[in-house]
């Protein structure tokens, strides 16, 4: 029996379905709402609206628990590698070992990128963003791969170029813009080390495979790949609901993740913590200013939407600091000082009223910065992680029988009907 809730109106009671999700969590299905009503409902930033049913992603917001696909990413994070996890987050289902191993070469055979793009790069100014130019070049892709996405073939043939593409046109961006010769990916190498192996080997000084840092940068993409109805999972979805291409849908997802309030929080972190750092390590003018609703400032890589606890993949990113760090030897002052603040924060009370914690983006520019990335690629490599995740997700909506294009409707606030003034009536 299906259960439901009443909204009374004046003299009139209407009744509304509820649906149950797997973990028991309940939405009331309002698609029929207006049609009964006659009404809208209203949701800023859409806090309390859900926009699909999903068996992608499942996440606890009060008590801190991410799955994909029903597997724990503190499983996943310690067990699985970043190929594996999106060929799960894709498909639905861990692979056989030789469905892995089929998709290993896949992924290394379309791993170039067409010679005529190279073009593209020169031509963009050398301090361009990198977002900026990511979200450019896959865009472009259409153009040098029109193979459309009408048969399963070709879906997973268009799937499988982004996969395999996305790390060497991140790493393109960063040669050419310091001027350095491109370098091409490896049949030898994973896919984790070629794109180290793509950003940092010169002829002059091979780039040496420190396993530590590729563990570390499975780890971090793994973390990243997917976090259900995100601003940019949910651009990807809605710009995908036209119909378009999946390359010009990622694109709107790689352009919603640059935001500092989203995926270019990573980024905003470490230059917060820096000017802290420069500014004599004193955290307690930042924590003032964050509690201060007069002040823009916000303290990056805290608060979340819907984790109102410890973010889990900030848990994992951390113990993968001091894994990696320890190893590299290395002793990042940055370091010190997040968890310093995040010690500080923690027992604030305006944090802990507003359960602010740390997210993702906390310590995730630490592990970067121990890889050599720098800082204005961040976002990029939150972009290269959470792609199969936009994937999973546009594929899964696409496939969705009851599936249309998204079109939010609006509470109107403005003039009631007003005349047109000829040119000629109005003041000087
Ligand atoms: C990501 O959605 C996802 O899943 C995203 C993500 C993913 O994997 O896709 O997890 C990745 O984007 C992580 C978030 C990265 N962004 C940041 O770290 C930027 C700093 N964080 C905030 O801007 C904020 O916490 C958001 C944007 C993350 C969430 O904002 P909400 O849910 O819209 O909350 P809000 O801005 O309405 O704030 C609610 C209250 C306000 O105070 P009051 O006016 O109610 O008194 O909390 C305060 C805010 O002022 N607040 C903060 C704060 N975050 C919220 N105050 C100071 N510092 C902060 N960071």
């Amino acid at each position: 029996m299906t259960e439901s809730v009443k909204i009374v109106y004046k003299d009139r009671i209407y009744e509304l379905p509820v649906r149950t999700g797997s973990h028991g969590e309940k939405a009331i299905d309002i698609s029929n709402l207006r049609d009964q009503t006659g009404f809208i409902t209203l949701d800023p930033g859409f806090a309390n609206t859900g926009s699909c049913s999903s068996a992608i992603t499942f996440m606890d917001g009060e008590r801190g628990i991410l799955r994909y696909r029903g597997i724990s990413i503190e499983q996943l994070a310690e067990q699985s590698s970043f190929i594996e996890t999106s060929y799960l987050l894709i498909h639905g289902r861990l692979p056989t070992v030789k469905e892995l191993q089929q998709f290993s070469v896949l992924l290394n055979d379309n791993s170039l990128v067409h010679e005529d793009m190279r073009g593209f790069y020169q031509h963009f100014p050398r301090a361009s963003h990198p977002m900026g130019i990511l979200s450019s070049m896959v865009n472009a892709l259409r153009s040098f791969y029109p193979v459309l996405e009408t048969t399963d073939e070709e879906i997973d043939l268009t799937v499988t170029r982004l996969l395999a593409k996305i790390r060497t046109m991140a790493a393109m961006s960063y040669k050419i813009s310091r001027g350095h010769r491109v370098v091409y990916p490896r049949p030898d190498l994973s896919y984790c080390a070629n794109f180290l192996n793509m950003m940092f080997d010169t002829p002059v000084m091979p780039y040496e495979i420190i396993p530590e840092a590729v563990d570390a940068l499975n780890v971090f993409w793994i973390l990243h790949a997917d976090h259900e109805q995100n601003c940019s999972t949910a651009a990807v979805r809605l710009v995908g609901s036209g119909r378009v291409n999946l390359y010009a849908a990622i694109s709107a997802g790689i352009a919603a993740l640059w935001g500092p309030l989203h995926g270019g929080a990573n980024q905003a972190v470490i230059e917060m913590l820096s000017e802290i750092h420069a500014n004599g390590n004193r955290i307690r003018p930042y924590i003032d200013r964050a509690k201060d609703r007069n002040d823009p400032f916000r303290m990056m890589g805290f608060g979340h939407r819907v984790y109102k606890t410890y973010d889990p993949r900030a848990r994992i990113i951390k113990k993968t600091c001091d894994r990696l760090l320890a190893k590299l030897r290395i002793s990042d002052p940055l370091l010190d000082l997040a968890r310093e603040l995040e010690e500080a924060a923690l027992k604030d009370d305006y944090f802990i009223d507003h359960n602010l914690y740390p997210n993702v983006d906390f310590y995730s520019g630490i592990v970067l910065r121990a890889m050599g990335i720098p800082t204005n690629m961040f976002t990029v490599m939150f972009a290269i992680g959470r792609l199969p995740g936009w994937i999973a997700q546009w594929k899964e909506s696409m496939d969705d029988p009851n599936w249309k294009i998204s079109r939010p409707r609006q509470l109107y606030t403005g003039p009631t009907q007003t005349d047109y003034i000829p040119i000629g009536q109005r003041n000087l």
